[in-house]
């Protein structure tokens, strides 16, 4: 496994591959591919791999930009809201069940949209960037810290746009208050608190029930499983969307909701990877994931914290909310958002619910005129504008990788509770916990092994 630094150069220029490797086969794109070139008028041709739950909004988000055009659309199950809506509303792109089928025949693609669940982003955002394919992805990036590593160094090896979708980075909400902390608002911070109260419907803290179900004659089951290892279907079990709760294919939710509540902490703050991790948390069922989680992170400091470290205490639980006293100037009869962060500066401190305006605290501290907001931007067609060479992505995958990298490290933290986990981000190690190290990587799926860069 090759280790490497945790800050490739990044670029947005377009890079064409010749010949790539998919599982061994190589594959071939037309001259075409090579010789386009891209200008004011050009069109950017997508495929979307996921076109059901959030694929949906992703793919009509993407295709709000004039330079798209959709020319395919891939999902395991072709019933109407899946396959079928995409299809109707773009009859004219070409249909697959099988993404590895799509990428086959990606002559005539540009750029992938990847909307699938957690545990199929790395294998097939690694085998569209080999084949030169601008990538536009789900958060969390990936479903083990190795293969978000992968993520980066494809992205800069082969010099692609990418995107992660946590699209509350481009809502005026989280601009203004990443803005607001930028501008010294609540000058250095000391301490973050974020947590997510909700209480998830997918499945939690249970055990695999035995048998099976019938697979619906829509779904192809064993496409769905990908990578991961084979298993009975289970009707409202996995597909659609509660796939969430179970450690093979989700992240539970720290990975559900991290990547969007820890977003603007890290764009306000600077950070990187974490150095060290301690969690709390109830022992984990063999298979699905906790229904309760805290953990407490450590980063190096930046420009924008008070201390050399900076500490992040992540809380999930129904009806989670941080300790008050910890939370500085913010007055007791203050009610908390369900979710959000609350940054602890030397002048003041920031509440970031999710999704709202943030809130700063004293109240007195700056008259209104003295707090602008920041307007929002697309996230969708932002990427979209990227990969034609106009603009820059805000959450490409060298800033979307060590955000998910922290996200992953804190649901392994889980797994060794009350245990500190020491993390070499520049090694990709777990330095001082030999189990733990285990699970920045995983097995797969006999002839599903992703095609590493
Ligand atoms: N950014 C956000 O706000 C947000 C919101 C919801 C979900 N998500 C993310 O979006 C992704 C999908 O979540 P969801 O809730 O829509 O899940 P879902 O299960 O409801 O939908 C996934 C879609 O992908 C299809 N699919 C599954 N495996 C596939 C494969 N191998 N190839 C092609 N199609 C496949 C399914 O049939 C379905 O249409 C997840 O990564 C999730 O974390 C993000």
């Amino acid at each position: 496994m090759p280790l490497r630094s945790n800050s490739p150069p990044r670029s947005n220029r377009r890079s064409f591959l010749r010949t790539a490797t998919i599982a061994g086969t190589a594959i071939s794109l037309n001259a075409a591919s090579y010789s386009r070139v891209y200008g004011a008028n050009s069109r950017l041709r997508i495929a979307s791999v996921g076109t059901g739950g959030k694929g949906w909004s992703d793919l009509i988000g993407v295709a709000a930009s004039p330079v798209v055009q959709v020319v395919g659309l891939c999902d395991i199950d072709d019933s109407a809201e899946h396959l079928g809506r995409a299809a109707e509303k773009y009859p004219e792109a070409k249909r697959y069940a099988d993404w590895r089928q799509l990428l086959d025949q990606s002559g005539d693609i540009d750029g992938v949209l990847v909307s699938t669940p957690d545990f199929m982003h790395a294998p097939i955002s690694l085998a569209a960037m080999q084949l030169g394919k601008h990538i536009f992805c789900q958060k969390p990036l990936a479903h083990t810290v190795y293969e978000v590593r992968q993520m980066q160094e494809a992205a800069a090896k082969y010099q692609l746009v990418t995107q992660m979708c946590n699209q509350i980075q481009s809502h005026t909400a989280y601009r203004t208050a990443v803005d607001w902390v930028h501008t010294g608002k609540i000058g250095k911070v000391k301490e973050v608190h974020s947590w997510q109260g909700g209480s998830p419907s997918w499945p939690r803290n249970i055990p695999r029930p035995p048998g099976s179900d019938p697979v619906p004659p829509s779904v192809r089951w064993d496409l769905w499983q990908g990578v991961a290892a084979e298993r009975p279907y289970k009707t409202g079990l996995y597909h659609p969307f509660n796939w969430r709760g179970w450690q093979a294919y989700g992240t539970g939710q720290l990975g559900d909701f991290g990547c969007h509540i820890m977003d603007p902490v890290f764009k306000a703050l600077r950070l990187t990877s974490p150095t060290r991790l301690t969690a709390e948390a109830p022992p984990l069922m063999p298979e699905t994931w906790t229904d309760r989680a805290t953990v407490r992170y450590e980063f190096p400091g930046t420009d924008m914290t008070a201390g050399s470290t900076l500490k992040l205490t992540w809380y999930d639980a129904v009806g989670a909310r941080p300790p008050r006293e910890k939370l500085g100037q913010i007055p007791a009869d203050y009610e908390l958002p369900g979710a959000g962060s609350v940054l602890v500066g030397e002048k003041g401190s920031l509440v970031i619910p999710h999704v709202a305006m943030p809130k700063l605290f004293p109240e007195d501290l700056y008259t209104a005129a003295e707090l602008p907001t920041v307007d929002s931007v697309d996230h969708y067609t932002q990427w979209a504008d990227a990969c034609v060479g106009n603009g820059e992505t805000t959450s490409h995958f060298d800033y979307a990788g060590p955000l998910t990298e922290t996200v992953l490290l804190g649901t392994i933290g889980i797994r060794f509770p009350m245990q500190e986990l020491q993390w070499d981000a520049k090694s990709l190690e777990i330095t001082n916990h030999a189990d733990a190290q285990k699970w920045i990587t995983k097995k797969y799926r006999k002839g599903w092994e992703p095609a590493w860069v």
